[in-house]
């Protein structure tokens, strides 16, 4: 048995029980610990009947509380439907560096093709986490899928924090992290014609955060935007974080969801992180992402 099975069992037990039943919609759950796909909802739709839509709206929000990411498939809506929905969690952000698609700033473009010299979202991250207020939610519709692959991986960052010691969560629970988007941002989104900002946003964010709705405590450090641990020795720090890299990245944290077209997924950027698959080159994957603003993290 390698060392890591050997620590299994409590350790990586998921806290959250099964709920009270849902009325407006059904909620398969992908795994027992992240992810649910959602039937009986019809976004279009949603977005102008108001009297179903709040039931449902609050349905779906605790159905992401309790799953973290949740999948609509089959969800044919236009850009102007995909904003009303984002528009129905909070005001929508808008990413500092890249592109959108058609006149609103909201609709993020998402697309890769035999051309592109990348695909958005290939590492782990939590998105915008450099923001002084990251978003809270992210909402992406796939319109187009390649053949095979272009799947998206997510990860329970209450089940990481969980998993750590209790040695471990007390070191943890004072320190900040320093998140930067200059490194990340600068000249990324070149190949379609978009000029870099002066600058780019950076924060510093508890190691730790407690999330508002749950209240439950969420590893918040990523690959993506993460540079250093502030207020400890630069070498110390870098262990630190290559160390709870790869304990967040720990398949046991992790759902896997296979887009079909016009499938959404709803993930929480506050207690899951999130890595794109570009493993379909040279097939096309198209799509449009709205995102949702958040809060400081605390
Ligand atoms: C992202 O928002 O990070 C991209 C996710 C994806 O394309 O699956």
């Amino acid at each position: 048995m390698s060392s890591l099975s050997g620590r299994q069992g409590p350790r990586y037990r998921h806290l959250a029980g099964e709920g009270e039943p849902y009325e407006t919609i059904g909620v398969e759950k992908l795994t027992p610990i992240i992810g649910a796909e959602i039937s009986g909802v019809d976004i279009g739709a949603m977005v102008s009947d108001d009297i179903r839509s709040n039931r449902q709206i609050d349905e779906i929000h605790r159905a992401l509380a309790e799953n973290l990411v949740i999948f609509f498939r089959d969800q044919h809506i236009t850009p102007q439907q995909h904003l009303a929905f984002g528009r129905k969690f909070g005001e929508l952000h808008i990413h500092p560096a890249a592109p959108h698609e058609g006149d609103d700033p909201a609709l993020m473009k998402i697309y890769a093709d035999k051309d592109s010299p990348r695909a958005n979202g290939e590492g782990w991250h939590s998105d915008v986490s450099c923001d002084p207020e990251p978003p809270m939610g992210s909402i992406l519709h796939i319109r187009q899928c390649p053949p095979r692959g272009g799947d998206t991986l997510f990860a329970n960052m209450y089940a990481a924090y969980d998993a750590l010691s209790d040695r471990m969560k007390t070191y943890l629970g004072g320190l900040t992290a320093l998140h930067d988007g200059e490194p990340i941002y600068r000249g990324l989104y070149a190949n379609y014609g978009v000029a870099d900002r002066p600058s780019y946003p950076s924060a510093e964010h508890p190691v730790i955060r407690t999330h508002p709705a749950t209240g439950r405590k969420a590893l918040y450090v990523n690959r993506g935007f993460t540079r250093h641990i502030v207020g400890i020795p630069r070498d110390e720090s870098d262990a630190m974080l290559a160390y709870l890299y790869q304990h967040a990245e720990n398949p046991l944290f992790q759902c896997r969801f296979r887009w079909t077209e016009n499938a959404v997924a709803f993930w929480d950027n506050r207690c899951a992180q999130h890595r794109a698959m570009w493993d379909y080159w040279p097939h096309t994957r198209a799509g449009t992402r709205v995102t949702i603003k958040g809060e400081r993290p605390v």
